[in-house]
């Protein structure tokens, strides 16, 4: 099967100015109307680089009806199970998952950290940050488990870069990037010779447009502008869409919502595309593998939140989060 680029957006929670004016909007417009604030000019270069959908060919017709809802929600547990790989001793390290965080700055240096360490809590096997010279140190002080890069802002980031990427399984771009010009000039870059080897790609940088009138349909939409791109839409109930269907995740999480929350979806999401796109359609029972990667990020998610806040309440934190990942994990796609 060819592939072209793989790529899942996030779009952050929240209404923007986008709210009217996008339905109307299509293709690459939207990229460029969206594009207004600087960090997303990231996501019109990943839409002009993702290929049509790859998994056309699987379009079925699917109800948005709620009493669909639910069925869905117990097939989608079993679909997460199946691609999730089995714990053995056979394996070398790496093979489980070597993920790779574009993102890092001098002012921001909790998110590409929160999501590199997500990847790992989460089953990856290691977890690359590339980020902005003086954002390393701080990075790297927080965690002895990270291997940190300090490119991003080189001259020669592109190549640098470019040396790990036969390595990676998957890249989360966005934690922590800031707006400088020179950071996303460079992610840019990345984003081309990443879609040249066929990296599946997190984008997390998005402003979501939201429609409250109708969720369902403006996140399918969403998804069709930008050219099928598989589309996580964070809210009361989360919602996912591949341009052809969308589903919901309403795993239980709490009503505290902390900084953070949103790197812990994008690095376990960016280690379950991979685990997804590995497995295959014959795993996946022929739903989008990108489609069920995000459904068990957001699921795994929701459920470190519903854990963490049972032990910290108000003060939880992502930090009390991450520290949830494996036992949320093994509830949820292990039991
Ligand atoms: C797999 O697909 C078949 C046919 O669409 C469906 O009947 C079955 O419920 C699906 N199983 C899961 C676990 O999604
Ligand atoms: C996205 O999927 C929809 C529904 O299957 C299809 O009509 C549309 O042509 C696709 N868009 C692109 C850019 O391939």
């Amino acid at each position: 099967m060819t592939m072209g680029l793989r790529c899942v957006a996030i779009p952050v929670c929240g209404r923007s100015k986008f709210d009217t004016a996008f339905p109307r909007m299509s293709g690459r417009a939207v990229g460029a109307a969206v594009a207004g604030a600087a960090v997303v000019t990231l996501l019109s270069v990943a839409i002009a680089l993702c290929e049509p959908p790859l998994l056309a060919v699987l379009q079925r017709t699917f109800s948005l009806h709620t009493a669909h809802l639910r069925k869905d929600m117990e097939n989608f547990f079993q679909l997460v199970k199946n691609i999730v790989p089995a714990l053995t001793e056979k394996k070398h390290k790496g093979q489980d998952g070597r993920i790779g965080i574009v993102g890092g700055c001098q002012e921001y240096t909790g998110a590409p950290y929160f999501a590199a360490m997500s990847a790992l809590k989460a089953g990856a096997d290691l977890s690359y940050v590339f980020c902005a010279r003086e954002a390393a140190p701080v990075i790297k002080s927080y965690s002895p488990e990270l291997i940190v890069h300090p490119v991003l802002d080189s001259p020669n980031a592109v190549q640098e870069v470019k040396k790990w990427l036969p390595r990676l399984h998957a890249l989360v771009v966005g934690p922590g990037l800031g707006r400088d010009d020179l950071l996303l000039k460079n992610v840019k870059g990345i984003l081309e010779a990443s879609k040249a080897r066929d990296i599946p790609i997190v984008i997390d940088a998005v402003s979501s447009p939201v429609d409250s009138s109708d969720d369902h349909a403006s996140v399918l939409r969403l998804s069709q502008a930008l050219g099928n791109v598989t589309v996580v839409q964070k809210g009361e109930h989360d919602l996912i869409s591949d341009g052809q269907q969308v589903v919901r995740c309403s795993q239980e999480g709490s009503s505290r919502r902390c900084g953070g929350q949103g790197d812990l979806l994008s690095g376990s999401l960016g280690l379950m595309a991979h685990w997804a796109l590995l497995a295959g359609l014959e795993k996946t029972n022929g739903t989008s593998p990108l489609l069920v990667a995000a459904w068990g990020a957001c699921s795994l998610t929701r459920q470190c939140n519903h854990q963490a806040f049972q032990k910290y309440g108000r003060s939880t934190t992502t930090t009390d989060m991450i520290a949830e990942i494996g036992a949320a994990f093994s509830k949820l796609f292990e039991t």
